[in-house]
C-alpha cells in the first residue's frame, strides 16, 4: 500500500482499541522472567559455551602478535580466535569502524580475540590470560584541538543552510546573542549489553540477538561472514533497551557467530559492561555557536547555529543544527556543521541524534535571548512561532501546535509563579523555574506484517519489527484488533525474527507509526482475502465484534477461517507527503528545579511534558516512552558525561559506576499531557512518534531552571556542581 493521499475515515478511527490505554500485552511474561532475552535463549537439548570478548588496549595502530598459549592452556578453554587468526573482514554497509579481523585498531576496547570456554567464568579467567602487543600511533582525541581541521561532511548529511542575508541582518539587530554551548560524549547505557548467541547448522547460522533493527543486521552479518543473506536467521524478541545503541550490528552477534562456527557449538557472548562503551557506539560529543539577533518587540530577524562534531574517518557529522532549520520564524538564517576526525570510538545514533543535542543548545540560547528582550521565554517562543518551514515557507507544517504546547503547559505547571533570577528561597534552597520547546522530526520508513486468520479467530502478526521496550507489542495489537474487529486477546503478536516481512524496526521515533501502519497494509489485504473468500463486498463488508457483516449476511471470523488459514501481508510504503509537508512533533517542558546554595547540588522538583505528536495509540506506553526520555534529559542535563582521556583516545568512565545515569532518588514527580491530536499526512495511523521527542529540550529546560533559581548561566553540560559554586 502506498500512502500518498492525506488519510480519510477508516476503521482506526474507531478508536475501541487504538488509543485506548492498554497495559503492554508482554507485560506478564517480563515480570515473570519468561521473555526470552538473547543472552537468555535455553535449549536443553544443547551445550551452550561461552565466549567473552578482549579489547584493544590501543585507540589507534595496530597489532603486531597475540599470545594465546596461556590461554588455551586455562581450564575450560576450547579455542581462542584472534583478529589477526581470522584476518580482514568484510565490513557492514552500516557500521563505520570495523568489529573485528585484521590487525589495523581504529578506536579502544576494538575486539582483538574472543575466548571460548564451557563456562563464562572459565572464559573470562582465560581472557586476562591472552596477551596482545601492539604498534600504536598517535590518534586525534580531542575535540576541541581538533575543531580547526573540521571539515564540510558528505553533502548527504546537508551540511549546510543559508536564507535570506544572515551576517548584514545580525549586525543591525538591536538585541543580539553570540554564545558558545558544549555537549559531552554520552554513552546509551541501556540495560541489557550487546549480547547474542549463535549456532551454526551446516552452512547456515542462527543467531539471537538483542537488536533494533533486524534487516540491518541480518544483511551486514551476511555481508561480514561473506555469506548469502538468506543464510542468517535473526530473532530478537525482547530487547532490554537499546537507545540507538543496537542499530547496527555489533562485535556480540559477529563474534558467536564466528565462535561457534570455530568450536561447533551454541556460543552465547555478551559485552562486559566495561566494554560497550568504548567497544560500540556513543552520541558524538558536539561544539556549538548560536547567534539570534531581534528587533526590541521580539521578532526574530536573523539566526545562525553552527556545530562541530567528531568521528571516526568515514563516519558523520551529529547533526544538531537540523531543528534550528525549522523551530522559529526569522527571514535571515543560516546553518552549518563541521567534522572533525577523531580516533575516538564510533559516533552514531542515540536517541533523537541531531535534535536531543542541539535543543539542548538551542534551547538555552532561546532562554538567554528572552532575557536580554525583557521577554517572557514563553511569550518569545509564541512570538516567533511559525506554521510553514521557515526556510521553506511554501511547504506547510502538516500539524503544528507548540504554541499549544506551551500555553497548557504555563497554565498546568503554575508558570505565572516564576519569579526573576535567584530570588525564591525555601531554607538553603534556591527554587527555580524553566522551560523549552521540544521538537523531534516524524520520519516514515517503509514497513511489512503479514497478518494470519485461523479458525480459532485468533489474529496472528508476524513482522520483524523489534520492541525495545517501548510496547510495540501492544500498539500492534491494538491495531490489528482495531482492523479486524476483535478484542486484542484474540490477537498474536510475532516480533524480532528475520523470517518475517521486514519492518521498519525501532529508530528515530519512526517504530511506532511506520510500523503499525504496514500492520495496518496487511490487515487490509487480509479484510479483502475474508470478503472475497464470504462472497462479499470488501468496500462494504464490516468487520466487527469478532464478525464480519454484509447486507443481512454476517459470518463469524472462525467460520471465515474454518477451513482455510487467511492470510494477508503487505507493506506501507510512503508517497511525498513528508515532502509537500514539513513532518514534525512538538511540546514543552516545564521543569522546576532546587539548587542548594552552598554545594551546588541541583534537585528536579517537578517536570512537566506536554507533547503534540499526532494520534496517542496507546496513552500508557507513549507516557511511559516520555518519562523515560525526561529522566535521560535528566541525566543528560545533571551528570551524564563520557570523559575522554585525550592522551590515550579512551572514555575512562565506562561503567555504569562513574558514567552517573539517573536512579528512583534523582527523579521527581514527572507528568505528561498529550494534545488531543490528530495528522491526516502521517500515515493511516495519523499518528507520529513521541519516544524521541520526549527528550528533545528537557535538559534545556533544566539548564534554564537552575540559571532561574542561581542566575548562574551554565553553557557546558553537564551543570554538575563544580559549574555552580
Ligand atoms: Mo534511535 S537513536 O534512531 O534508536
Amino acid at each position: 500500500m502506498k500512502f500518498d493521499k492525506p488519510a480519510t475515515a477508516n476503521p482506526i478511527d474507531r478508536l475501541k482499541v487504538v488509543g485506548q490505554p492498554t497495559h503492554r500485552i508482554d507485560g506478564p511474561l517480563k515480570t515473570t522472567g519468561q521473555a526470552t532475552y538473547a543472552y537468555e535463549w535455553h535449549d536443553p537439548d544443547l551445550a551452550y559455551v561461552y565466549g567473552y570478548p578482549v579489547g584493544a588496549a590501543i585507540a589507534k595502530g595496530h597489532v603486531t602478535a597475540i599470545d594465546t598459549d596461556a590461554a588455551k592452556e586455562a581450564p575450560g578453554v576450547l579455542n581462542v580466535l584472534t583478529t589477526l587468526d581470522i584476518g580482514d573482514l568484510p565490513k557492514g554497509e552500516k557500521n563505520t569502524a570495523k568489529l573485528f579481523g585484521g590487525s589495523e585498531i581504529q578506536h579502544y576496547h576494538q575486539a582483538v580475540a574472543i575466548v571460548i570456554a564451557e563456562t563464562f567464568e572459565q572464559a573470562r579467567a582465560a581472557a586476562a590470560l591472552v596477551k596482545v602487543d601492539y604498534a600504536a600511533e598517535q590518534g586525534a582525541y580531542d575535540l576541541r584541538a581538533a575543531m580547526p581541521d573540521a571539515e564540510t561532511p558528505e553533502p548527504s548529511t546537508e551540511p549546510e543552510s543559508a536564507f535570506g542575508d544572515f551576517d548584514a541582518a545580525f549586525r543591525g539587530a538591536p538585541v543580539t546573542l553570540d554564545a558558545e554551548y558544549t555537549t559531552p560524549d554520552q554513552s546509551h547505557s541501556m540495560i541489557e549489553p550487546h549480547s547474542s548467541i549463535a549456532l551454526w547448522d551446516g552452512d547456515a547460522v542462527t543467531v539471537w540477538t538483542s537488536s533494533q533493527m533486524i534487516d540491518w543486521w541480518r544483511s551486514d552479518l551476511a555481508i561480514t561472514l561473506g555469506i548469502d543473506k538468506e543464510k542468517v536467521h535473526l530473532m530478537s524478541p525482547f530487547i532490554g533497551g537499546g537507545f540507538g545503541g543496537k542499530l547496527f550490528l555489533r562485535a556480540d552477534a559477529l563474534l558467536a557467530a564466528l565462535a561457534s562456527k570455530a568450536v561447533g557449538r551454541p556460543v552465547k557472548v555478551a559485552l562486559p559492561r566495561p566494554m560497550v562503551p568504548n567497544n560500540t557506539t556513543h552520541r558524538p560529543a558536539t561544539i556549538q555557536r548560536i547567534r539570534i539577533g531581534a528587533e526590541r518587540d521580539g521578532k526574530i530577524t536573523a539566526i545562525a547555529h553552527e556545530s562541530w562534531s567528531g568521528d571516526l574517518p568515514g563516519g558523520g557529522p551529529e547533526v544538531a543544527v537540523m531543528q534550528t532549520r525549522l523551530l522559529y520564524a526569522g527571514a535571515n538564517r543560516m546553518t552549518a556543521m563541521k567534522l572533525a576526525t577523531l580516533d575516538l570510538p564510533e559516533g552514531n545514533a542515540m536517541r533523537a541524534p541531531g535534535e536531543a543535542p542541539g535543543m539542548m543548545a538551542l534551547e538555552i540560547a532561546i532562554d538567554e535571548m528572552a532575557e536580554k528582550l525583557g521577554m517572557d521565554p514563553i511569550a518569545f517562543r509564541i512570538a516567533n512561532d511559525t506554521q510553514v518551514d521557515p526556510e521553506h515557507p511554501e511547504r506547510p507544517f502538516s500539524y503544528r501546535d507548540l504554541v499549544g504546547c506551551l500555553n497548557r503547559g504555563a497554565e498546568i505547571f503554575g508558570w505565572e509563579k516564576r519569579q526573576a533570577p535567584g530570588l525564591r528561597r525555601e531554607g538553603n534552597w534556591m527554587i527555580g523555574l524553566g522551560v523549552a520547546a521540544a521538537f523531534r522530526n516524524n520520519l516514515l520508513v517503509p514497513s511489512g506484517a503479514r497478518v494470519r486468520l485461523d479458525n480459532r479467530g485468533i489474529v496472528t502478526v508476524e513482522t520483524d519489527m523489534t520492541d525495545i521496550g517501548t510496547g510495540s507489542y501492544t500498539i500492534i495489537a491494538q491495531t490489528a484488533a482495531e482492523m479486524m474487529g476483535v478484542n486484542i486477546d484474540k490477537v498474536e503478536v510475532k516480533l524480532g525474527d528475520s523470517r518475517y516481512p521486514i519492518s521498519a524496526g525501532s529508530g528515530g521515533q519512526f517504530g511506532a507509526n511506520s510500523s503499525t501502519s504496514g500492520v495496518y497494509a496487511a490487515c487490509v489485504k487480509l479484510r479483502e482475502a475474508v470478503a472475497s473468500k464470504l462472497g462479499f463486498n470488501s468496500s462494504d463488508a464490516i468487520f466487527e465484534d469478532g464478525a464480519v457483516r454484509s447486507g443481512n449476511r454476517a459470518v463469524t471470523l472462525s467460520d471465515a477461517a474454518s477451513d482455510e488459514e487467511l492470510v494477508g501481508e503487505d507493506t506501507m510504503e510512503w508517497g511525498d507527503l513528508s515532502q509537500t509537508h514539513q513532518q514534525s512533533t512538538f511540546g514543552g517542558h516545564f521543569v522546576e528545579v532546587a539548587v542548594d546554595i552552598a554545594t551546588g547540588e541541583t534537585r528536579i522538583r517537578r517536570m512537566l511534558a506536554v507533547c503534540a505528536a499526532g494520534r496517542i495509540l496507546n496513552p500508557i506506553t507513549a507516557r511511559s516512552q516520555v518519562i523515560g526520555a525526561m529522566t535521560m534529559g535528566a541525566g543528560g542535563a545533571l551528570s551524564e558525561e563520557l570523559s575522554v582521556d585525550t592522551r590515550y583516545g579512551l572514555f575512562v568512565n565506562h561503567d555504569l559506576a562513574l558514567y552517573e545515569v539517573p536512579v528512583h532518588a534523582d527523579i521527581p514527580h514527572q507528568e505528561v499531557i498529550f494534545m488531543d491530536e490528530t495528522d491526516p499526512y502521517s500515515s493511516p495511523m495519523k499518528a507520529k512518534g513521541v519516544g524521541e521527542l520526549g527528550l528533545c529540550g528537557v535538559s534545556a529546560a533544566i539548564a534554564n531552571a537552575i540559571y532561574n533559581a542561581t542566575g548562574i548561566r551554565v553553557r557546558n553540560y553537564p551543570i554538575t556542581l563544580d559549574k555552580l559554586i
